[in-house]
């Protein structure tokens, strides 16, 4: 295979010499011996390592960087990052003895960048305090501390059911267009105000959808707090396979730095990131088709053995740091495509896994106007429950009843006419709640609202009311508690709970709203 040139006898005889000099530098050359699908087979690099940031000079002399993948007897397999095509039989590679790296730092924020942390929204370089390496070794648990704050998505039917707390990994699954990117975007906007660093990792997706999903957070204000790591379809495959590592490298400055920019310690605390991974499945057929061109053994559904290792590595980066450590906190949304809701195939089986719980989206569910189409049925969150505010703990309990006793009766007496009365009662307030769960895209709910909303339909506020009126109800009922109630949500956010006080009031206060209610029908 490997090919003797009048070069690489050239490049021996040099590099044999050059071992003769004094350097402590131990800087390796080689040469390429094939290129093809962005994948170079490299010739002399005895030494390389595993992950290696290789130099790769052309005869024109300009640089593309790689990284070492296949370390074999006689040659290494390495992928190219960058200008694929610059690179030819016969040029040059050097080992830099450093692992893969991006740059980092506040700068970053409210830019577009490549996974190699380039800039490209066209405004200009960034001032990088530093870099980072893509691939870090997760701490381990001494350094860590158990999930107890909320990262609130503004979502009520999240927040209530499927609360996440900062620092936890929470699937995000489901078929296509069913509203999975939504569900993110939807969380980057509530983090406004809530001192949260947010890093959006598109992978795979058409530039015009990233383009759109730019264009909204800016319009909600939400790019002040947002970086966004950019590897579309028409990026090669390894750069769309760095990009979430480089995303989270981009997101443990902040989670390892305080705000002064030196290292988070007790004094100088962390801060809270939240990342989404939009989507692994696509990373796993850009790792896969890498794999394969690299000629690694494929296994089931031909994607490569460690495809396992490689995601459970990146999302054992999201932490809780321990307060010695600074407490700060990097919260994980990754993505998952189903295909028909196929959620044993490999890779949402091995994510499934890694993860602390799933959000699950449903086809069917969207169809029916069930928006966000959250199946709260199978939906859970292992960690978050502990990081749930009180007031939200209070009611979430009887939603979830209501709810499960819904799905139950429902499927129970579909071919069913007479029903008891309590049979009755029971669908009518699952269906209510149910309603209640409806939610538009950008218009996150403060966790008070949605705990006040809950308890209303919980306390049968809603029961009476036509089912379709229940969404402009709680709108309403909300804007009315505001604007003349506004002591029940100071009472509220001071105890963080529903004390006799605040229920009190809070029922004479809706009980005062319903006379004034106009029911559509
Ligand atoms: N809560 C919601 N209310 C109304 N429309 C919604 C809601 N959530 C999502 N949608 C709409 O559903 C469509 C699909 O949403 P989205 O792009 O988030 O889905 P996706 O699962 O990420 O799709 P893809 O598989 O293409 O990435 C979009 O047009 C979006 O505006
Ligand atoms: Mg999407």
């Amino acid at each position: 295979m490997t090919e003797i040139t009048a070069k690489s006898i050239d490049e021996a005889l040099r590099k044999q010499l050059d071992a003769l000099g004094t350097s402590v530098e131990s800087r390796e050359v080689g040469t390429v011996i094939q290129v093809g699908d962005g994948i170079a087979r490299v010739d002399g690099l005895k030494d390389a390592m595993a992950g290696e940031l290789l130099e790769f000079t052309n005869s024109e002399g300009q640089t593309v960087y790689g990284m070492a993948q296949n370390l074999e007897e006689d040659e290494v397999g390495a992928v190219l990052l960058g200008d694929v095509t610059a690179i030819k039989e016969n040029d040059t590679v050097k080992t830099t003895g450093r692992l893969v790296e991006v740059p980092s730092g506040r700068e970053m924020l409210g830019r577009v960048v490549n996974p190699l942390g380039m800039p490209i929204d066209g405004k200009g370089p960034i001032k990088a305090d530093g870099t980072r390496p893509v691939e870090f070794k997760a701490p381990g648990v001494i350094y860590r501390k158990p999930v107890h704050e909320p990262m609130q998505t503004g979502i009520l039917a999240v927040d209530a059911m499927i609360p996440i707390g900062r620092g936890q990994r929470e699937l995000i699954i489901g078929d296509r267009q069913t509203g999975k990117t939504a569900i993110a975007i939807d969380a980057i906007i509530n983090q406004k105000g809530k001192d949260m660093i947010c890093i959006y990792v598109a992978i795979g997706q058409k530039a015009s959808t990233v383009a759109g999903v730019v264009e909204t957070l800016e319009k909600y204000d939400a790019m002040d707090y947002t970086i966004i790591v950019n590897a579309s379809a028409s990026d090669s495959a390894p750069m769309q396979y760095i990009a979430p590592m480089a995303g989270a490298a981009i997101g443990e400055y902040f989670v390892y730095n305080g705000e002064d920019g030196k290292p988070a310690g007790p004094e100088n605390k962390g801060r809270a990131v939240l990342i989404v991974y939009d989507d692994l499945s696509k990373q796993a057929v850009a790792y896969r088709q890498m794999s394969l061109t690299l000629r690694r053994p494929p296994g089931r559904e031909a994607y490569p053995g460690d495809i396992f290792y490689l995601h459970s590595r990146l999302l054992e980066r999201a932490v809780k740091m321990s307060d010695d450590m600074g407490a700060g906190s990097m919260t994980a949304l990754p993505i998952i495509e189903t295909q028909a809701g196929d959620v044993s195939a490999y890779i949402p089986t091995n994510v499934i896994s890694i993860t602390d719980g799933q959000i699950y989206l449903q086809t069917d569910l969207f169809f029916q106007g069930q928006r966000p189409a959250v199946d709260v049925g199978i939906s859970v969150s292992r960690v978050g429950g502990s990081a749930q505010v009180k007031a939200m703990k209070q009611v979430a309990g009887t939603l979830r009843l209501d709810l499960a006793s819904y799905r139950e009766l429902k499927a129970f007496t579909q071919f069913g006419s007479d029903l008891d009365k309590a049979t009755q009662d029971q669908l009518n307030r699952g269906a209510h709640m149910t309603e209640l769960l409806k939610q538009g895209r950008y218009n996150p709910m403060p966790v008070m609202d949605q705990a006040v909303a809950i308890y209303a339909g919980g306390h049968g506020y809603l029961d009476s009311i036509p089912v379709e009126d229940v969404v402009r109800f709680r709108g309403e009922l909300l804007n009315y508690l505001h604007a003349s109630k506004a002591e029940i949500f100071d009472a509220l956010n001071k105890e963080q709970k529903f004390t006799d006080e605040i229920e009190t009031d809070l029922t004479a206060a809706i009980e005062a709203f319903k006379l004034q209610f106009a029911p559509s029908a």
